[in-house]
Formats: C-alpha cells, sequence, structure tokens
C-alpha cells in the first residue's frame, strides 16, 4: 500500500537530485518513438481552413461553456498531468488556484504530487474531475474514488489508452522511470493492464460520480462507450505519448462525434496551442478541450501565475477568433465554420 503513497500524494517535496531541468522538460515533450502522432496532433488544425462570416455586430461576445452541466468561462481545461513538482514546488496546489481563477475544470492526475486533500483545500470552490489509472490493487484504487469524491470531485476520467507505458526514448535514455521507481520505491508498473470495457461497471458500482473515458479514437469505442452509459469521453492520443501511427486527435474528431450524436458529451485534447485551434476543434464537434503541455510550461515558468497567463492568452485568443470568424458565443460555433469538404 505504501507504493499508493505518491498516487495519493504523500509526496510534498521533491528531491530534485535524480531530475536535473533539462530531463523533466524532456519528460514533459516526449512521444512515442518516432514522435509522428505527437507532432501529428499539432500540424493537423495547420490543414483547416476557416469559412469566417462578417458584418455580424460583433461588440458582444461570450465564450462560456458547461460540463456536464457546470459552467466554466471558455472552453478550454487543464489535462490530466503528472509531477506538477517537478515544474513548481507547490506542484498541483498551484494548477488548482490558476484553473480556479480562470473558472475551469482541472483534471487531477493519479499522478499528483500534492495530495487529493491538499489540491481540494488549494481551491475549495475549484471545479475538478479526478483521473484515474486503475491499479493492479483494485482495492487501493476503490478506496481512491471514494477518497476523491468526499472531497467534492464533479467526474471520474478513466484513461484508457495506457495499458503500459509508450515507448518513448528520451525517457529512456534519461533512465527517467528507472530514477523515479528507485526514489519511491514504486513498482515500474503499477497500472492494471487487464482493464475492459467490463469495468466501467465495477467503477459504477463505486461511485455515483460521472464518468468520461479518456483516449478514444475511432467510431467503434465511441459507440461502446455510450453501449456501456458513460457521460463523456475525451478524445485524445494521450500527447502521441502510447501509439505512434495513430491520427491527430483532430482528425479523428469527427467519426466519434458522428457515431455519438446527442448520446454524450465529445471533448478533445492534443496538440491545442492557439485560439484558433479551439476554435476549429469546437466547429468539429468538440463540446470542450484540454490542454496539457502548455500548462506544464505555464507552471514551470513561473507557477499559478504562469499557468493563469497561459490560460489567459488563449481565452484572449479564443474570443478573437470567434469575433473574426463572426461566432458571439459557442452555440454559434459549428461545420460551417470550416471547409469541410476539405478535410
Ligand atoms: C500526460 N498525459 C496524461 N494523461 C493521463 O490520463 N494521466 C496522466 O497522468 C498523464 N500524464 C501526462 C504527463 C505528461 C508530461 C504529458 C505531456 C501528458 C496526457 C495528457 O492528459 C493529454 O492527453 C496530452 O498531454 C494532450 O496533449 P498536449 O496538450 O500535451 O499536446
Amino acid at each position: 500500500a505504501s507504493h499508493f503513497a505518491i498516487f495519493s500524494g504523500a509526496i510534498n517535496s521533491w528531491i530534485p537530485s535524480p531530475c536535473s531541468f533539462p530531463l523533466k522538460c524532456q519528460w514533459y515533450a516526449s512521444g512515442a518513438d518516432e514522435c509522428c502522432t505527437r507532432e501529428d496532433n499539432i500540424l493537423a488544425y495547420k490543414r483547416i481552413r476557416f469559412r469566417p462570416r462578417m458584418l455580424r455586430d460583433m461588440s458582444v461576445i461570450d465564450t462560456k461553456t458547461t460540463l456536464l452541466g457546470t459552467e466554466i468561462s471558455f472552453p478550454v481545461g487543464i489535462a490530466p498531468t503528472g509531477f506538477h513538482q517537478l515544474a513548481w514546488p507547490d506542484g498541483e496546489k498551484s494548477t488548482a488556484r490558476a484553473a480556479a481563477a480562470m473558472n475551469t475544470c482541472y483534471i487531477t492526475s493519479t499522478y499528483s504530487t500534492c495530495a487529493v486533500e491538499e489540491i481540494a483545500a488549494a481551491a475549495p470552490r475549484g471545479f475538478r474531475w479526478f483521473q484515474l489509472y486503475i491499479h493492479r490493487n483494485r482495492a487501493l484504487t476503490a478506496q481512491l474514488v471514494q477518497r476523491v469524491e468526499a472531497l467534492g470531485f464533479q467526474g471520474l476520467v478513466l484513461t484508457a489508452d495506457l495499458p503500459y507505458t509508450g515507448k518513448r526514448r528520451a525517457d529512456i535514455h534519461n533512465n527517467f522511470q528507472e530514477n523515479i521507481c528507485t526514489e519511491y520505491g514504486l513498482p515500474p508498473n503499477f497500472i492494471d493492464p487487464s482493464i475492459n470495457w467490463n469495468d466501467i461497471y465495477w467503477l459504477k458500482s463505486l461511485t455515483r460520480l460521472p464518468i468520461i473515458v479518456k483516449g478514444i479514437l475511432t467510431r467503434e469505442d465511441a459507440d461502446l462507450a455510450a453501449r456501456h452509459g458513460v457521460q463523456g469521453i475525451i478524445v485524445s492520443n494521450h500527447g502521441g505519448r502510447q501509439l505512434d501511427g495513430g491520427p491527430a486527435t483532430i482528425d479523428a474528431l469527427v467519426e466519434v462525434v458522428d457515431m455519438v450524436q446527442d448520446k454524450m458529451e465529445v471533448y478533445l485534447d492534443g496538440g491545442i496551442r492557439t485560439g484558433s485551434d479551439v476554435l476549429k476543434a469546437l466547429a468539429l464537434g468538440a463540446k470542450c478541450v484540454f490542454i496539457g503541455r502548455p500548462v506544464l510550461w505555464g507552471l514551470t515558468y513561473k507557477g499559478e501565475e504562469g499557468l493563469r497567463e497561459v490560460l489567459q492568452i488563449l481565452h484572449d485568443e479564443l474570443r478573437l477568433s470567434m469575433a473574426l470568424a463572426g461566432c458571439h458565443n459557442v452555440t454559434e460555433i459549428g461545420r460551417h465554420l470550416v471547409q469541410f469538404s476539405k478535410l
């Protein structure tokens, strides 16, 4: 059970000894194998063109939206990423504060370096979901789920694309995993590789929280998610860190959205770097997008303040892109906004 300490955040002071600045930056940046998918996540946005509308009185623009009924100030949330104390001493507490200040959703990772209690206390009114990796020891996972539910987390995000960790060459070169495991006495892979669709029922038996499945890339799996009664899915390829050669998430979005229709909410992460990327993802059917690495760069730069700045830049860019495209609010964003036939 002590191995699980890190996942409940018992570690409060990351000792940077085995982890120099370039080493951690490489862990944040790294992708699987030749990084084709990581790169394509970004490049795919550059192939999409808008069909902007003019002369529509753009004096008032509203970026607000909702996630499973909870209002957020704009459709960009924080994707789950691990080890925020590598980036900033206050770690996930800074992340929680910045997300709350910007009134958006923070998906807290199982791999958090602050305790979930500390994260909740850092921003008591913040809107948070908890990302779950299922431990081989199911009892530990059950305890964790109940703990985050009691703390007021409002959703459970099950990551589906990591039965094993992808082969990230930079991390192998840097011995990243070995360093972390040695430092904390962790087993090399605590994640249960046997997880499957039936485990959705198991999770539902543990919690009343809505379940969102992260890592869907095909219409077949989107259909299965709907049939298993989850409330949302995140189209994601883990930032290109798992299967190299998988599709860019923006390219996978349309078939997923077409399959799901209105049965549940569809979100996306991967490669979002500008407000116009956000607008493209919404135009192709995402209800909201999440950012991974930009959060880590903001935290590394200046903790809570740096992350707020990242979110503010994306907010302002989205607002401007909406104005220039002729969208007053998110309900006016749809496929008509992009040159769909060229995709
Ligand atoms: C991740 N991601 C991730 N996903 C998850 O479900 N649990 C986790 O603990 C992590 N940890 C993690 C660490 C680092 C350093 C990265 C870069 C990514 C994946 C993450 O949630 C998201 O899918 C991608 O980061 C989105 O792509 P961008 O925005 O980084 O391009």
